[in-house]
């Protein structure tokens, strides 16, 4: 949370809201205990979220707007919760049913209903290959990455300063033993599209936290696991802008909490990410569940990067998974066994987070250069000389642009090429896919990867980027190998 108060004044100011909020409960906390001190030395909190603000964590729960109006739920969403998710409202096919035609109603209503009662907002989720509208289903290739990216900025750039971590990509591993990643449209448009995704995220809102977001990597021996682990900390050794992990810790007796639980948390933190339990659930009643509540609650208070728990859902009756009543509260609204042992482990206390700023990449800066571009020559090796051409089409809106190149390959064919294109003063480049820019603004040249070095003779290859301001205009001028 430090951290993230240490970036750009805009977005601590943003961010002030939800940790105010939570400092003053915990303040208002301090003074109840205070005061009853004398009579009993507690300083329990009655509530979940109170508690969890005593030990400097939030506790949060999913939230489908349209139940907003049952008083019930309300009741019991602004007594005890202090973090809300959108369950399904902030979800691609929810806010750009069309493309480019953005839908924030829902999950407007529910930033309001946050901010109106202190709590903080997790956003979920920017990019997954679930709930996507019909016709990003229908996309491939460079131009589902496009999409994807224009998604990603355009719903992060919405909610900028509003949202605590995001969900920027969601559930990207497979299953089972293998340890790869899910053959998803996504996947398809290329690997790198997970960090793609992160540094359009971070462009778009530089103050929130820009979390990974998994089920079944709860335990630590499980190879998904163990393939989250090596991406969070591939991209921590490369800059790829990560700050926190989230294990959604869906448990019942097919994938039952583990007793390495807390080895995992700790394992993940000590790669220097966050960690957040985000949508638990678990199924069962009873002691037997109360328990394993509990457990799961020490687990997440003995880490000090821990940042807090969501369940998803509120009653039983809200769950995905209501045969299995595995939420808090009853299907009346009754506090549950399980509520119980939460809050007697939230009261029990545990190792509070870090009160100095943990280490961190610095964020990108969030407003364009205002220095003038570099006038040394950039390339080391000369440009490739040779016949192409290049066209573009973009989408730009006020603030922003996304732009997509399609190369095309002369008789010769291509061995290397780079296209060259003026980036309007004012507006810079942001990120890039699927070639390496010279610069951010000014005079431009994008060069090939590796992988799409050669371009047989008249084939094609595209690639992207997206900036901040005015997108380039004119005719891009394509030199070939
Ligand atoms: O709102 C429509 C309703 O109008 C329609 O009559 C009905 C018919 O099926 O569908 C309703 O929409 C459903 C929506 O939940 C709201 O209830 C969708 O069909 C249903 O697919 C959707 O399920 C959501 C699920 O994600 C989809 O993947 C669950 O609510 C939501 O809890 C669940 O959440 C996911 C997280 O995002 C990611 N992690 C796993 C978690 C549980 O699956």
């Amino acid at each position: 949370m430090d951290k993230v108060l240490a970036r750009g004044s805009g977005s601590a100011a943003a961010r002030s809201r939800p940790r105010t909020a939570v400092i003053a409960m915990v303040a208002g906390a301090a003074v109840v205990a205070a005061t009853t001190a004398v009579a009993t030395s507690a300083s329990a909190g009655t509530t979940l979220g109170a508690s969890a603000a005593e030990q400097g964590r939030y506790f949060g729960a999913a939230v489908a707007v349209n139940k907003l109006s049952d008083s019930t739920y309300v009741g019991i969403l602004n007594r005890e919760f202090n973090s809300v998710t959108a369950e399904n409202e902030m979800k691609w096919d929810a806010t750009e049913p069309s493309q480019n035609q953005f839908n924030f109603t829902s999950g407007d209503r529910l930033v309001a209903h946050a901010q109106a009662n202190g709590m903080r907002v997790r956003g979920h989720a920017l990019a997954w290959h679930s709930q996507q509208p019909g016709w990003a289903q229908n996309m491939s290739g460079s131009a589902l990455r496009q999409a994807m990216l224009n998604h990603v900025t355009r719903v992060a750039t919405h909610y900028r300063g509003k949202i605590d971590s995001w969900d920027v990509v969601n559930e990207a591993f497979d299953d089972g033993n293998s340890g790869a990643r899910r053959n998803s449209n996504l996947e398809r448009t290329g690997s790198d599209w997970i960090e793609a995704a992160f540094r359009a995220a971070r462009a778009a809102d530089p103050g929130a936290k820009l979390c990974y977001n998994d089920y079944n990597t709860d335990n630590w021996n499980w190879a998904k696991t163990q393939a989250v682990y090596n991406m969070v900390r591939d991209f921590k050794a490369r800059g790829v802008p990560i700050d926190c992990v989230g294990f959604q810790s869906h448990f019942n007796s097919g994938s039952p909490y583990p007793s390495n639980y807390r080895t995992t948390l700790q394992n993940f933190a000590a790669l220097g990410v966050d960690v957040q339990i985000t949508e638990l659930d678990i199924e069962g009643s009873g002691s037997t569940q109360a328990t394993t509540y509990g457990n799961v609650t020490r687990d997440c208070l003995a880490v000090p990067r821990c940042n807090g728990i969501t369940v998803w859902g509120i009653r039983d009756t809200d769950s995905w998974r209501a045969s299995g009543t595995p939420l808090l509260f009853d299907g009346s609204g009754n506090k549950k066994q399980a509520y119980t042992a939460v809050l007697n482990a939230l009261n029990a206390g545990g190792t509070p987070p870090p009160t100095t700023a943990p280490p961190t990449s610095a964020p990108p800066t969030s407003t364009p250069p205002t220095s003038a571009p570099p006038t040394s020559a950039p390339p080391t090796t000369p440009p490739p000389t040779g016949a192409c051409t290049a066209t573009f089409t973009t989408n730009q809106w006020p603030g922003g642009f996304v732009t997509n190149v399609r190369i095309t390959a002369g008789a010769g064919g291509l061995n290397g090429w780079a296209v060259s294109l003026t980036v309007p003063s004012g507006s810079a480049v942001t990120n890039t896919w699927s070639a390496q820019a010279s610069g951010t603004t000014g005079a431009v040249t994008f060069r090939n990867v590796d992988y799409n070095r050669q371009v047989g003779a008249g084939g094609t290859t595209e690639f992207g980027f997206q900036g901040i301001g005015t997108a380039p205009s004119g005719t891009p001028a394509c030199a070939g190998g």
